[in-house]
């Protein structure tokens, strides 16, 4: 099977918020293939973060796609005004919704590109039956909520057996990926690398990019 291109999403969690569209032109000029935005509410993750007016005001300075990650519940009630802002792709979670067919059906219909997204805890036999409509699958290798976390071995397995299930469509990781994590992730069959603090903590975002890109350390 032949490997899909690595593409490098940064999220913006991690970015200074006073001046985001500074923050993303960076990153873009470093050759980022999207944007990552993560999208909580407090319920289903621990944290509350943006919403739909700054996706719609990203938009305009962004010249790469949007890739919006829904941390919440009830993603069904929320996918038409994140694709009104102009998300390119809506990622929902699982664990957060009892049709996810439909959901994706819809998600579809309003112009996205559909990604689901796995919590650590979540077997990748959850989407065993879905996986053929599905554009994209997101592995978590943290726990949904903060920027910064640890990375979580284990999920180099599931990396491997989604990899399997998805043929050469795009596998995203996302959580603690960093010069030391890259290269397994990738080993395993990850091929969309999310990173924020790696990134937007590093003196050089171009650097920490091109790192990612490769692997990080050999
Ligand atoms: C976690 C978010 C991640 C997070 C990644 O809830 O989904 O996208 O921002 O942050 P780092 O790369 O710092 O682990
Ligand atoms: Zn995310």
């Amino acid at each position: 099977m032949a490997t899909p291109k690595i593409k490098i999403a940064p999220s913006i969690l991690a970015s200074d918020f006073s001046k985001l569209g500074e923050e993303i032109g960076l990153v873009i000029e470093g050759g980022v293939d999207m944007i990552h935005v993560d999208v909580m509410d407090g319920h289903f993750a621990p944290n509350i973060s943006i919403g739909p007016a700054v996706i719609a005001s990203l938009r305009s300075h962004s010249t790469v796609p949007l890739d919006v990650h829904l941390m919440i519940t009830d993603p069904e009630e929320f996918v038409e005004d994140f694709a009104n802002a102009g998300a390119d792709n809506i990622s929902f979670h699982i664990e957060a919704v009892r049709h996810p067919l439909r959901l994706i059906e819809k998600i579809k219909t309003l112009g996205c590109t559909a990604g689901v997204v796995l919590n650590p805890g979540t077997s990748q036999d959850e989407i065993e039956y879905i996986v053929e409509a599905i554009d994209m699958v997101l592995i978590m290798t943290v726990n949904p909520g903060f920027g910064g976390q640890a990375f979580i071995p284990e999920m180099l397995e599931k990396i491997k057996y989604v990899r399997a299930m998805l043929g050469d469509r795009d596998l995203e990781v996302d959580g603690g990926i960093d010069d030391k994590t890259a290269g397994d992730v990738i080993e395993a069959g990850a091929n969309v690398l999310v990173a924020g603090s790696y990134i937007y903590n590093s003196d050089s975002y171009m650097e920490a990019i091109d790192q990612l890109r490769v692997g990080g350390e050999a």
